[in-house]
């Protein structure tokens, strides 16, 4: 019995797939490598001294997919391939379009044709839209506002038509709030392509002196210091919460939104702050005008994922900072090392 790890060498997957191998669980990964490079799953094996099959196989290969489903006995998948730049989203809709909604589709019916209706689906707090937070999961989702985050909600509306059609399956919806930091050995973190989107691999971008300053995307949001809050988690601790959503989708059928966040909101000056204390030096930063779409608040009401999975993140926003600080002054150059 095997966990099937769709996208298991991207930023979350790769630390995903070392907490099911110390966990004791076997797994099975697919990638395209379209975001990823093979040296991360090398690293994976470093880290747990363990090995795993591994397939270069896209989720919207049927034929690839059935392979990998009639070579392996595969007990749940985890979903995490996917497109996920905001930004990118908007420009080339059809592709996000494609490959995480036909994608998720193809997958699922792969595993339905091979008996496997268990799913943990990598979905996001950009469901909520424009809600009032902390968010919780009995608020109404689908106010998106770019293509990325409505791929997410369609998805999500598509394993509750599934799971309606047939109550054999078992399948949580996780919504990540912001994930940062790397792994505490430094060998694997978050590699982006070409300049990035985020805040945190921007400031570490800074920080290592890849690129001069950070943008503030704006002072004057109704925030205490007028920067954007949002709710980040610490990479390992949401992937800590998928082998506890491994566990409670095993054994029952369903479907439930979960969201994977700390419940605590911080402002992109404090996250600077905070990294400063973590590399022991400034980091310069300019503020420039708001970024569109982007909102004042976002942060989790993390009860749920208590009550039902007993998850509750453990490092703090010094130890996010401090991880990220590792993988990267150790790794300037990402995998390309
Ligand atoms: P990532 O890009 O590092 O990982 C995604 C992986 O999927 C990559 O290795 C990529 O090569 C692979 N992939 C993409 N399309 C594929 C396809 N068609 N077939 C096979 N493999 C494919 O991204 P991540 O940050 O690890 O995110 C993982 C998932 O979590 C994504 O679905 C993303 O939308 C979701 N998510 C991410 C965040 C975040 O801030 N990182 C927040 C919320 C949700
Ligand atoms: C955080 C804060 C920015 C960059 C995105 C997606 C979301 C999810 C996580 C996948 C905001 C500010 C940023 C910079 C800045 N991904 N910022 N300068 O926008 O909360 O969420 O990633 O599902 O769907 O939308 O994350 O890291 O881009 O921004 O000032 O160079 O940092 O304005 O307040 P965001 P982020």
């Amino acid at each position: 019995m095997a966990i099937l790890v769709t996208g298991g060498a991207g930023y979350i997957g790769s630390h995903t797939c070392v907490e099911l191998l110390n966990a004791g669980m076997d797994i099975v990964v697919i990638d395209n490598y379209y975001n990823s490079k093979p040296e991360a799953l090398n690293r994976v094996k470093q880290i747990t001294g363990k090995d795993f099959k591994f397939y270069e196989c896209d989720i919207r290969d049927r034929t690839g997919l059935d392979k990998v489903f009639d070579e392996n006995k595969i007990d749940a998948v985890i979903h995490f391939a996917g497109l996920k730049a905001v930004g990118e989203s908007c420009k080339i809709p059809l592709a996000y379009y494609e490959n995480n909604v036909s994608g998720t589709v193809t997958l699922c019916q792969a595993m339905a044709d091979h008996g496997c209706k268990r799913m943990v689906f990598s979905s996001s707090a950009t469901v909520y839209g424009n809600n009032k937070v902390p968010y919780n999961e009995e608020m109404s989702t689908g106010e998106v506002t770019n293509p990325y985050g409505r791929t997410k909600y369609i998805i999500e509306e598509i394993l509750k038509d599934l799971y309606a059609s047939d109550n054999e399956w078992s399948i949580a919806l996780l919504r990540y709030f912001n994930p940062i930091g790397a792994h505490e050995t430094g060998l694997i973190g978050e590699d982006p392509n070409g300049i990035p989107n985020n805040l945190l691999p921007y400031i570490a971008q800074v920080a290592v002196g890849k690129l001069e300053h950070l943008n503030v995307f704006g002072d004057d949001y109704e925030t205490p210091d007028g920067t954007g809050v949002r709710d980040y988690i610490h990479v390992s601790d949401l992937a800590v919460g998928h082998v506890k959503a491994i566990n409670y989708i095993t054994g029952r059928t369903g479907i439930d939104a979960i969201n994977l966040g700390t419940g605590n909101g911080f402002s992109v000056l404090q996250l600077v702050h905070a990294f400063e204390k973590a590399c022991g030096h400034k980091i310069p930063y300019v503020v420039a005008p708001r970024r569109a779409g982007d909102l004042a608040y976002s942060y989790a009401n993390p009860d749920k994922a208590l009550r039902l999975l007993g998850f509750k993140t453990e490092r703090d926003i010094d130890k996010m900072c401090e991880d990220t600080w590792r993988w990267q002054s150790n790794n300037p150059n990402g995998y390309d090392n």
